[in-house]
């Protein structure tokens, strides 16, 4: 079995994270958000959420781990917001600024450089599994939560033990491990759901697509493309063998 290195994690949200916006420039702004979404490409996932956190016209949102933006971008594009984007990988964090003039901030989940208390919502997107110090991101959320601020979640569940290969760098928790973690953070659990990752709209798909071509074509001979398709070919798999599955929460802030 290929052991991955331990740069994978970063050539995959880092490396290709310039690479995307580079390739979205070349195509047209249109392909942004199929392309800026990543581990979230679903758009009736994001809409469940965005419909779970209520968001009033003013709301004041965090996208924590926001990656290149994509669904800081629907936010914005769909609901008029201005999210504010915070990720600790920093091609990610340009791309997300440039391509959809968002404010983005180079900051891990476990240490947010905001004051308690500063967002109405957030979201958290297909994140907490590449977090060993889970405890830590969820109580910063609920640091810069208001009292009553609601965070929708999308996080990649083991419902049993893994089959190998394994993506490197991810720690999936159980659902039971989630729900507990959630609650000793002073998040109060609300609806929950399974997100369907295959039903976006096809000219998403094919957008999202046409960004992976066009990426294949300047740098398919760099050997960390071939890096970051087998990790996310490796959770693909685990989805597909339904080991993992995309669960999708609404928490409340007590
Ligand atoms: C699967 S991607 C999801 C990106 C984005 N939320 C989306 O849905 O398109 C996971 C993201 O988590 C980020 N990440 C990794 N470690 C993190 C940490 N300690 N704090 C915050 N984000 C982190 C990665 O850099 C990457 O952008």
């Amino acid at each position: 079995m290929v052991e991955l290195p331990d740069e994978a994690m970063e050539v995959e949200f880092d490396t290709v994270a310039s690479w995307t916006e580079r390739a979205v420039r070349t195509l047209g702004p249109e392909y942004a958000i199929p392309a800026g979404c990543r581990g979230s490409g679903s758009e009736s996932a994001l809409r469940w959420l965005a419909d779970g956190l209520d968001l009033g016209a003013d709301a004041r949102v965090l996208d924590d781990g926001a990656g290149v933006g994509g669904p800081a971008g629907w936010l914005s594009a769909e609901r008029g917001l201005r999210p504010v984007c915070a990720e600790p990988m920093v091609g990610a964090v340009r791309a997300a600024h440039h391509l959809f003039g968002l404010p983005a901030v180079v900051a891990t989940a476990q240490e947010l450089p905001f004051g308690d208390a500063s967002f109405d919502a957030a979201w958290c997107l297909g994140v907490l599994c590449t977090i060993p110090d889970k405890a830590a991101a969820l109580a910063e959320l609920r640091r810069v939560l208001v009292p009553g601020g609601r965070v929708g979640l999308l996080v990649f569940v083991a419902v049993r033990p893994l089959p190998p290969p394994l993506p490197e760098g991810n720690d999936f928790p159980s659902e039971e491990e989630l729900t507990g973690l959630l609650s000793a953070a002073g998040l109060r659990l609300g609806p929950t759901g399974r997100a369907d990752l295959s039903d976006s709209p096809a000219e998403w798909t094919e957008r999202a697509d046409a960004v992976d071509a066009e990426i294949e074509r300047r740098h398919g001979h760099d050997e960390r493309w071939a890096l970051a398709q087998e990790q996310s070919g490796r959770v693909g798999r685990l989805l597909s063998d339904g080991a993992l599955v995309p669960w999708l929460g609404i928490a409340t802030a007590v």
